[in-house]
């Protein structure tokens, strides 16, 4: 078969870290500094057609229908990856769309990056196993791998001949634990430092950075035990403690690093009483000022409701846990 022709439609979810990723062990081949455990969600997606061109001379990147050559290195970078594999040098045309905002900490990167892998996958027939395409999508964007997978994710970190190498896999099924997420969003602004920035500047000046890294380990492993035995409160503490000492590492960088805003505070408080009242939910928050709120199925209708309410909140996006990057349609 030849490649050029190929084309693939993928699609992909932004995931949500419960144990949050914010670090890297080394910067060159992007290889996180802590492990992370993650939720795929259903309720937002991106779709990623991609085709090989022969006639074009590089890579051409679409985004929500406009031409965006501020993230062409990074597509680039990655289709090599695949394109070494599939011995190929063939450029093609990637067009992406997502159905929310994008750049503004609800992880667009993370559902772009695993879509593409997929699609190129697919057109190139490489045949490569989910955990190594995954692998590939961690290299442009370390949330990118556990968007492969589907329900809950584990990024686990073991030790081998080249060091630290990062493994991503499935730690359940999305049916298994039918969790629901709210999503309160805040701000549909791009937010001012990007990740990959902000993380250089936490591991450079943060005093608190050592500890957040050697702390890491022992709560991703009590987050999987709590996933396991699909203990709601466990989880919510847990979770809710990686987020704000991620948060407590940021602000702690020089200059300090403060993602949320006032409606982002509100939200925690709000979250906080429901708990009290026994209502399951509990926040999330990444490197920006939404908060995601993970629920108990029945607790997902009021959890809405009240977090619309909120001064500042914008808009209510709601998800249940969904599958991992897919090919939808694909011709050649
Ligand atoms: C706060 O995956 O965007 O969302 O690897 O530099 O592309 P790069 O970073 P990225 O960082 C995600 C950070 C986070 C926490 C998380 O998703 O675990």
């Amino acid at each position: 078969m030849s490649p050029n022709a190929a084309e693939a439609t993928a699609v992909a979810h932004p995931n949500i870290a419960l144990i949050k990723y914010w670090g890297k062990a080394d910067a060159v081949r992007n290889i996180p500094a802590v492990g992370s455990l993650s939720i795929t969600l259903d309720g937002l997606t991106t779709t990623t057609r991609l085709r090989f061109d022969p006639d074009l001379g590089a890579d051409r990147f679409v985004l929500g229908g406009r031409r965006a050559p501020e993230m062409e290195a990074r597509v680039t970078s990655c289709l090599d990856l695949l394109r070494q594999r599939a011995d190929v040098e063939t450029r093609a045309l990637v067009e992406s769309d997502n159905d929310f905002p994008t750049a503004a900490g609800l992880a667009s990167s993370a559902s772009g990056f695993a879509a593409l892998v997929v699609a190129a996958d697919r057109a190139l027939r490489t045949g490569i196993a989910t955990a190594d395409l995954a692998d590939l999508a961690r290299q442009a964007s370390g949330s990118a791998a556990r968007s492969l997978f589907g329900g809950f994710v584990e990024v686990s970190l073991t030790a081998g001949a080249r060091g630290v190498m990062p493994r991503t896999k499935q730690v359940l099924e999305p049916s298994a634990w039918p969790l629901g997420v709210v999503v309160a969003v805040t701000d549909t602004g791009p937010k001012d430092v990007g990740s990959t920035e902000g993380m250089v500047r936490t591991e450079r000046t943060s005093p608190y950075y050592s500890a957040w890294v050697d702390s890491s380990g022992a709560d991703l492993a009590e987050a999987r035990a709590a996933v396991e035995r699909l203990d709601f409160e466990a989880l919510a503490d847990i979770s809710e403690l990686s987020c704000l000492k991620m948060h407590a590492v940021m602000l702690s960088a020089r200059p300090g690093l403060v993602y949320w805003n006032g409606a982002t505070v509100e939200c925690i408080r709000r979250i906080r009483e429901l708990r009290a009242d026994g209502v399951g939910v509990f926040f999330t928050i990444d490197a920006g000022p939404q908060v995601k709120a993970v629920c108990l199925p029945e607790a997902q209708n009021r959890v809405a409701t009240e977090l619309g309410a909120v001064p500042g909140v914008g808009r209510i996006i709601e998800s249940g846990l969904g599958d991992g990057a897919r090919i939808v349609e694909a011709v050649g």
